[in-house]
């Protein structure tokens, strides 16, 4: 793959700023400024383009979820059935006794997901969810 042109920019930064910012590298790993300031820009654009109903996205969905809930896991498994064709992939974990863990990958518009993603994380007996978005637009 040809190797993006690259530019480089002054940027006039307060000295406690840049020194919270070089913690923040070295605790990340990361080799140089450069690598940590392109890698906090292309999450910022992709934190706004998902911001776009229309946004090509995928997304991953973590419910945890009471086992013994009656007719829960029907009313999730219909839901998912009525949007197959957002979701890739479904992994269940039955994490002990009471609790299940739902991981469903989703792929289609950033709208769209966020929709089920709220639909599903709203049924009675869902204790926790997160959606974890990104888009598949180039950035
Ligand atoms: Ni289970």
């Amino acid at each position: 793959m040809p190797r993006p042109s690259l530019t480089r920019f002054g940027v006039s930064i307060e000295q406690d700023l840049i020194r919270k910012f070089d913690r923040f590298i070295e605790h990340a790993g990361y080799g140089t400024r450069s690598e940590a300031i392109r890698d906090l820009i292309r999450a910022r654009l992709v934190e706004e383009g998902i911001q776009d109903p229309k946004a090509p996205a995928t997304g991953v969905l973590a419910l945890v979820y009471d086992h013994h809930k009656r007719d829960l896991e029907d009313h999730l498994t219909a839901l998912q059935h009525d949007h197959h064709e957002l979701i890739i992939a479904t992994t269940h974990v039955h994490l002990d006794h009471h609790n299940c863990l739902e991981v469903i990958l989703l792929k289609g518009s950033a709208g769209a997901i966020r929709d089920i993603g709220a639909a599903l994380a709203s049924f009675k007996g869902v204790k926790h969810s997160s959606l974890n978005l990104t888009t598949t637009r180039d950035l």
